[in-house]
Parts: structure tokens; C-alpha cells; sequence
């Protein structure tokens, strides 16, 4: 199938899930509810794995609600077409989900108390999982090399617009009280650590056992193995399964510093002039 992504607000977005009228209601006239908590991030950059992060900790460290509902519908996309018509089925306090840049996102946000937690990680393991990613996705545009696709992606030419923008855009936030930001790197790292601090932003009591059930129930084996988490009931319209599964690698720089695709196809100068801070 062939389609062009149109531009909205300087971004492109993708016609399959997407559009104007679509946009126009997430930014304009979607309703945010104070106890509502945002996962917000630049696509391939921990999303899902902080949505099962946050539905475990809903639970309270029981799995059962993540192996029995499809993560989508469990922290719907808002800005989407499908998610605006499952987020009517979510009872509060509501998880919600998106990748919009800042300067779209929802107005209401910015009047209430709801919380965003902002997941970032770093742009060359991004590029890598964008790049296997756009070739199962029926709605992002097959990349015709990696070269242009690392071109397209330095110069914010691919849908959501410039990970540099992204999260220069965000990080104007990272001061107030209503915004945690952590990176998949440090959820890697010590993800016990990045669970408690997620604990206090939400004000959440939690113990060893909770914190033990969350990392457990959300590391990658265990969403790689729940059809619920792994996008393996995701429709044909959605993913082309044939050319590849959602939970690719899981890897974070550190630990994919040796894999060619990574080392030799992102060049640190490159990326180095574009800080985003
Ligand atoms: P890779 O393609 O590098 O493997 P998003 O959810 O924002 O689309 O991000 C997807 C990336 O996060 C993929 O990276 C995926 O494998 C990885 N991922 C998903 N769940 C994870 C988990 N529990 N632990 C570590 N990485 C995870």
C-alpha cells in the first residue's frame, strides 16, 4: 500500500492511525483528568516497557491484568485513531500513552494535576529499532537504506518529527513536580532503582515484594513471552509479522556496544552536534 505521511504542526504523522481532525482533538479538546499518568516518549524508546511497568504497579504487583488485556488497550495511545475510541473503555485513574512532541500535546494537560513520566533513550539504540520497526509496520514508510533512514532521522524527517526537538521540547519540563524523566538506560541498569523512583513520583507505597513483582513481570523475557505485551495479536493491518517480531533485541548501548549495526552505522560526532541539552 502506497500513502504519503502528511505534516501537522511542522510533524509528520502517519495517515494509518492519524489525522488533522485527529491531532486537532488530542491537542485541543481532549479532556485530561487529574489522576491521570502519561507515558510520553519519542517512539522505540522504552514505551511499552514503562506501560507494563505502570500496570503492574496499578495492580499492585499482580500480573494477572497484563496477561489477560492487550497492552494497547491497557494505556491507549490518545492522540490516535484507535486510541481515542478504546480510551472510552478505561476506567480512571487511567493510564494514557503517546509520542507527541511538546508543543502538540494535550492543552487540558497543562491546567490539571495529572502526572507525565517521560522515557528517553539514547538516540543511536533509537535509530537501530526505528529502522527493524519501520520495516513491520504497515503505516511507517519501509526505509529504503539505513544510510538515508539515519539521514532522515538526524534531520527529524521521520514521523513525530526530530528526537532532538523531542526531547529539548520536554525537558522544558523537567523541573516541575508533575514531570518524572528517566532513561531506558537507567531502567536497564538498575531496574529495581528505577521502579522505587517511579514508586515516589506516583506517591506510591511499595515494599521488596511489589518492587520484586514489577521486575519481574516486566523484564523482557517476560513481556517477550506475554502475548498480551509482545504485539504478537497485534492485526496484519498493524504489523507485518512475517518480517520480524516487536520485542526485536532489548538492548541498551552498553550492552550492544559490539554489534556492528549499532557501532558502525552511527557516527558519535554526528550525533554529538545535535545535543539536545
Ligand atoms: P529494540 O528494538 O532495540 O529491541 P517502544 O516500546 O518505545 O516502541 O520501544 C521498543 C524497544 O524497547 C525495543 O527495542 C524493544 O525490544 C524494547 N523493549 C520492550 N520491552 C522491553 C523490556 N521489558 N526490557 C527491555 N527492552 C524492552
Amino acid at each position: 500500500m502506497s500513502f504519503d505521511y502528511f505534516m501537522y504542526k511542522g510533524v509528520r504523522f502517519s495517515p494509518g492511525s492519524y489525522s488533522e481532525e485527529i491531532l486537532n482533538f488530542a491537542e485541543n479538546e481532549f479532556q485530561v483528568l487529574d489522576d491521570d499518568v502519561y507515558i510520553v516518549t519519542y517512539p522505540k524508546s522504552g514505551t511499552n516497557w514503562m506501560i507494563e511497568i505502570l500496570s503492574l504497579l496499578k495492580k499492585d504487583g499482580d500480573p494477572t491484568w497484563c496477561n489477560d488485556v492487550l497492552i494497547w488497550l491497557r494505556a491507549p495511545w490518545y492522540e490516535t485513531r484507535e486510541g481515542q475510541s478504546q480510551i472510552k473503555d478505561v476506567l480512571p485513574p487511567r493510564v494514557v500513552t503517546s509520542h507527541l512532541p511538546f508543543h502538540i500535546f494535550a492543552k487540558s494537560f497543562f491546567k490539571s494535576k495529572a502526572k507525565i513520566i517521560y522515557v528517553l533513550r539514547n538516540p543511536r539504540d533509537i535509530i537501530v529499532s526505528l529502522y527493524y520497526f519501520s520495516k513491520i509496520i504497515c503505516h511507517y514508510k519501509n526505509p529504503a537504506s539505513f544510510d538515508k533512514f539515519f539521514e532522515d532521522f538526524v534531520h527529524g524527517n521521520l514521523l513525530y518529527g526530530s528526537w532532538f526537538d523531542h526531547v529539548k521540547g520536554w525537558m522544558q519540563m523537567k523541573d516541575n513536580s508533575n514531570f518524572f524523566y528517566i532513561t531506558y538506560e537507567e531502567l536497564q541498569e538498575d531496574c529495581q532503582g528505577s521502579v522505587k523512583k517511579i514508586c515516589n513520583f506516583l506517591q506510591k507505597d511499595y515494599d521488596a515484594k511489589l518492587i520484586e513483582s514489577v521486575v519481574k513481570h516486566s523484564s523482557f523475557h517476560a513481556m517477550k513471552n506475554n502475548k498480551m505485551s509482545n504485539y504478537s495479536l497485534a492485526t496484519e493491518e498493524f504489523i507485518d509479522h512475517s518480517k520480524g517480531s516487536f520485542m526485536r533485541k532489548g538492548l541498551g548501548l552498553l550492552r550492544c556496544i559490539d554489534e556492528k549495526e549499532t557501532a558502525r552505522s552511527c557516527p558519535a560526532v554526528t550525533l554529538q552536534s545535535h545535543s539536545a541539552f
